[in-house]
């Protein structure tokens, strides 16, 4: 089998890309990035430095995602449960949230990447709501891969406003008498309109999904690194991705093999 190698990609990344199964490479891909703290931990460094770095983590696994042209990458980056963190911990990623959207607007750009969010983006700062709005305007007419940052994110926060979205447009329209509730139903009424994700990474070791696209994660594979986010590569996302063709995904159904 002879592979066309995307532009852009590093020797080692055009390596691996060559093993893939270009025809069978994920529609979506969600990353829950952990393990900044334990990598800044280990150099006796502030945990803020383990999130600074996880930015580099971020900006070099996106370009890989665009570059092999992954239609959609959605990215864990503040959990609804992130709030119960030190407060300097929450301001820091918040500042370096605002930062990483300003700088890496012209990257997105140059990658035709459409900026989009999850979560409940109202409770967040205004300073830092006025930034996402400017950087999803700035990428807005971009075509390539849809980048979603969950912010603020919850699987089950994401299934209760589904869920009151649900009955305020049937009260909207009738009442709830004639409302049928079914799974097509939910998932138009969640937060984004993508397909669900192929596959799920975590980084970092853990074997937990911590409200992550609970609803939308039902068949996805699961992938789990022991490495930490920080040193996270877009060769790594290679690797998962070879993983991710090895499986058979079965959907409840028996294997072809049988
Ligand atoms: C988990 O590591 C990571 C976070 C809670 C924040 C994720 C943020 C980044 C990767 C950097 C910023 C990203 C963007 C898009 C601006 P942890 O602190 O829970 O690590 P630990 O489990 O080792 O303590």
């Amino acid at each position: 089998m002879h592979t066309t190698i995307p532009a852009g990609l590093t020797r080692k990344q055009a390596e691996l890309f060559a093993k893939l199964d270009p025809e069978r490479l994920p529609r979506h891909i969600g990353i829950i990035m952990d393990g900044n703290g334990r990598w800044a931990k280990r150099r006796h460094l502030p945990r803020i430095a383990g999130h600074k770095r996880g930015v580099t983590a971020v900006r070099d696994v996106v370009t890989l995602a665009s570059n092999i042209n992954l239609p959609a990458l959605t990215l864990y980056a503040f959990s609804a449960e992130n709030w119960k963190r030190p407060k300097t911990e929450i301001n820091f990623l918040m500042a370096l949230l605002r930062t990483y959207l300003k700088n890496e607007v012209p990257l997105m750009n140059e990658h035709n990447i459409q900026l989009r969010y999850i979560g409940r983006i109202h409770e967040l700062a205004p300073e830092v709501q006025e930034r996402m709005a400017w950087a999803t305007e700035q990428t807005a007419r971009n075509t390539g891969m849809i980048m979603t940052l969950a912010l603020n994110y919850g699987g089950r926060a994401e299934l209760i406003d589904a869920f009151q979205s649900i009955v305020r447009a049937a009260a909207n329209n009738g009442g709830l008498e004639h409302l049928k509730i079914d799974e097509e139903l939910v998932s138009r009424h969640l937060y984004s309109n993508l397909p669900d994700p192929d596959m799920v990474i975590r980084t970092s070791g853990e074997m937990r999904l911590s409200n992550f696209l609970l609803w939308q994660l039902a068949y996805s594979e699961i992938y789990v690194t022991q490495t930490l986010w920080p040193d996270f590569t877009g060769a790594d996302l290679l690797e998962a991705i070879a993983d991710f063709q090895k499986r058979e995904r079965r959907y409840g159904n028996v294997g072809a093999a049988v």
